[in-house]
């Protein structure tokens, strides 16, 4: 991910060698801080919280976690300990059980002496591994890019994203914003409608910045205007992230999805659904068992911003209960196809790979 003129990846090991150093999500797009998370706790409550999010990222971010508590005990009831708790901190996303899994898999049955060092060298792989699905996600999504931009010539491709599924969900490049990054970069002409994402704003915060580092043309939508923009033929093309595909094909992902999906579905609008296979579970049938986060009425009724002076404040917008739930499901067949590590593949084929 480009910040300035440096290049960082959204997790990294603490000059210390043991800690894990991220953004803290939350402040974006105002300030740009990064933490130090130091102990397995830290970790968790950074997922919980929030200060990191996004799959991918969330995954990363547990692994280390799980590191950080063999330091602190190596024995197998601290692994137990320490996978039961950094599991529990958010249900949706597969990824955070995905490599939680891998991390058990490589430490369980080494003496306790010898857990820690497997433990890092295991989350250093994983994180690897994040980057080189991203780009193979980017280099595949760029072909359609390419063609789409092909069909419009002199006129840049309007692409609608949802959420963030860009370098801040992942460990680097994202999924669904790696190829427009790549596009961008090849000289391809690309403009992208960013959803702000209401109610935590992902799309608006932390889309729209990284778009911005990046020096790609986007404009901040309200989550209800995508329909519209689609109606008027604004709209080339949808690419979005996800949390979880079931093996029927179903995508769960950010509350907002499915609509978009329906309103594409309404529109003839190819929708694209970007993930590594880190994300696809295939021991659900269909999205209907899909544990759905539900958060805190607070990120409904409330808001943060910059005040004229510089301060960043949350205020309420009303005292009405409120309900909110994180994610939704869109069915298989609103999903055009699957840009993929392995390439742009048909739902069927998708999922012919993944069994
Ligand atoms: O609640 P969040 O911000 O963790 O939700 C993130 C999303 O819904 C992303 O679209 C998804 O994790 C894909 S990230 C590559």
């Amino acid at each position: 991910m480009k910040i300035g003129d440096q290049h960082h990846r959204s997790i990294e090991l603490a000059e210390n060698g043991w800690g894990v150093r991220v953004i803290d999500q939350r402040k974006l797009p105002w300030h740009l801080v990064f933490v130090t998370l130091g102990s397995c706790n830290e970790t968790a409550q950074a997922i919980r919280e929030m200060w990191v999010r996004g799959a991918p990222l969330i995954g990363a971010v547990a692994a280390y976690g799980f590191c950080l508590a063999l330091r602190e005990d190596a024995s197998d009831q601290s692994i137990e300990r320490a996978y039961a708790a950094l599991l529990s901190t958010r249900p949706t996303a597969i990824n955070l059980k995905w490599s939680l899994d891998r991390m058990l898999a490589a430490v369980a049955s080494l003496p306790p002496r010898d857990r820690i060092k497997a433990a890092y060298a295991r989350a250093a792989d994983l994180c690897d591994e994040d980057v080189a699905l991203c780009q193979a996600i980017g280099k595949h999504g760029l072909g359609l890019l390419y063609t789409a931009a092909n069909a419009k010539p002199n006129q840049p491709i309007n692409i609608l994203t949802h959420c963030n599924a860009g370098w801040l969900a992942t460990v680097d490049y994202g999924t669904a914003l790696a190829p427009i990054y790549l596009a961008h970069d090849t000289g391809i002409a690309v403009h992208v409608w960013v959803d702000e994402t209401r109610p935590r704003n992902q799309g608006a915060s932390l889309t729209a910045w990284e778009l911005e580092q990046h020096g790609v043309p986007h404009t901040i939508i309200t989550d209800n205007a995508g329909g519209f923009l689609m109606q008027k033929g604004k709209v080339d093309l949808c690419i979005v992230g996800t949390d979880r595909v079931t093996s029927n094909g179903d995508v769960c992902n950010k509350i907002g999805t499915y609509l978009k999906a329906l309103a594409a579905h309404d529109n003839g609008v190819p929708f694209y659904i970007a993930l590594p296979y880190s994300t696809f579970d295939p021991n659900l049938s269909n999205g209907n068992a899909i544990p759905i986060e539900e958060r805190t009425a607070n990120e409904v009724t409330q808001i943060t911003g910059k005040l004229p002076d510089g301060r960043i404040e949350t205020v309420t917008l009303t005292n009405s209960p409120a309900a909110n739930p994180a994610f939704d499901v869109t069915p298989a067949r609103l999903i055009t196809a699957f840009i993929t590590e392995h390439g742009v593949l048909s739902p069927k084929e998708m999922l012919r790979r993944a069994a």
